[in-house]
Formats: C-alpha cells, sequence, structure tokens
C-alpha cells in the first residue's frame, strides 16, 4: 500500500485524537511510522495500524476502515482535483476511476497496487461497480463513494449483495441515486 494512504490515515487519527493517539497507535502496530507518499509499504503493515485503530477507539473495523474511505476521498479530492474537475457528475466519475484515475496513479507511481473496478449502468438511478482486489477493501470502497457522492451533492445509498467476504471472486456495489 502507498505511503500517501498512510498519511491520510495518520491526518484523519490526529485529527480525532492528536499526535498522542497516532503514537499509540504506531506503538500497538509495532511499527515507526515514516512514510513516504509514493513509497510502498506492506498491505500487513496498513492492516496492524486498523487493528490497532479499532483497539484504541473500541468501534468495528468496519466502521473505521468505511469512515477512512469517505474521508480519504476528500484527501485524495484536494490532492489530486485533477480528476474530480474532469467529470462533471457522480456516476460519470465513478466510471473513470479504473480507466482514467487509478491508471494516471500507475503512471505517475511505481509498484502500486490497485484494485479493479469496472461499472455498468442500470439506468438513470443505478451504477454497478464490480470491484476485485486481493486486498479485498470493498468496506474502503464504499467510504470512498460515499465521500465522492458528498463531493457532488448527491444522495445515494450502496447495496453489496455479492461479496468477497462471503465467498464471492469479486463484489457487486450497486450505487442507486436517492431523492435525498
Ligand atoms: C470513489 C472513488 C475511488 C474509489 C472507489 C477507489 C478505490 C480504491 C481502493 C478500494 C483502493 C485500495 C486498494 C485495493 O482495494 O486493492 C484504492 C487505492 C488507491 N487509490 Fe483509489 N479509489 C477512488 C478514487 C481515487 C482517487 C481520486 C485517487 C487520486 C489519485 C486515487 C488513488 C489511489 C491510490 C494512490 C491508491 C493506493 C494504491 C497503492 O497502494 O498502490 N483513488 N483506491
Amino acid at each position: 500500500m502507498k505511503g500517501v494512504v498512510f498519511n491520510i490515515l495518520e491526518d484523519m487519527v490526529t485529527e480525532k485524537g492528536g499526535l498522542q493517539m497516532w503514537q499509540k497507535v504506531l506503538d500497538k502496530a509495532g511499527v515507526d511510522g515514516g512514510y513516504t507518499a509514493v513509497s510502498t509499504y506492506s498491505d500487513d503493515e496498513m492492516f496492524s495500524i486498523v487493528g490497532a485503530v479499532v483497539e484504541e477507539l473500541g468501534i468495528p473495523a468496519e466502521e473505521v476502515i468505511g469512515a477512512f474511505g469517505v474521508y480519504m476521498f476528500g484527501q485524495l479530492a484536494s490532492r489530486y482535483p485533477v480528476f474530480t474537475d474532469s467529470a462533471s457528475d457522480l456516476f460519470t466519475f465513478l466510471e473513470s476511476i479504473d480507466s482514467v484515475i487509478h491508471l494516471e496513479v500507475k503512471k505517475l507511481m511505481t509498484e502500486t497496487n490497485l484494485p479493479s473496478i469496472s461499472c455498468t449502468r442500470e439506468g438513470e438511478k443505478l451504477l454497478v461497480m464490480n470491484y476485485r482486489s486481493p486486498r479485498k477493501l470493498c468496506i474502503l470502497a464504499e467510504g470512498l463513494i460515499y465521500g465522492a457522492a458528498e463531493h457532488y451533492g448527491c444522495g445515494i445509498k450502496i447495496d453489496h449483495p455479492v461479496c468477497m467476504h462471503k465467498g464471492a471472486d469479486h463484489c457487486d456495489l450497486q450505487v442507486s441515486l436517492t431523492d435525498e
């Protein structure tokens, strides 16, 4: 996982609990915590840190990862505004993740570990996103999508009927526009 993701997690934890909490999390996870944005660190290191945040805050992993996704979207959108600027609506933006955004990430950074995400429109108000990744971070993807919806000022709900955590080889994230 790229250092930029660790940097954003550090920002979220320090915003909530100060540097002291981040230090406690690093100690609990047994890592030293120096991360450079474009360097790659082991996925296990990220999972240990998330596990330590879960223990420290006493809230379930799914909630921590989902909230991190929402937060991560805001940070990515402000660090790399070109991607949200070039898509005029939420579904067009989501459809551009694989073919534009993550493709550019691969060009900018070496040794990336990105998911595969393909989208199918099933009517004006429904986009089905097919997510595949050995890291099975579908809940992070959900959080990122909720963050994107906030950015575009859209109300959405996400149904997740097919999931890699339930033995499937991919996840289906059905993103519906609501009227809110
Ligand atoms: C709603 C929009 C997005 C979704 C659903 C999404 C999804 C994801 C997911 C789930 C991961 C974790 C890796 C995995 O699952 O295997 C990831 C990694 C990443 N994404 Fe995205 N992403 C989105 C937008 C963006 C944007 C706007 C950027 C800006 C450049 C970005 C850059 C990255 C980077 C740098 C990583 C880490 C790659 C690595 O560690 O090698 N993503 N993305």
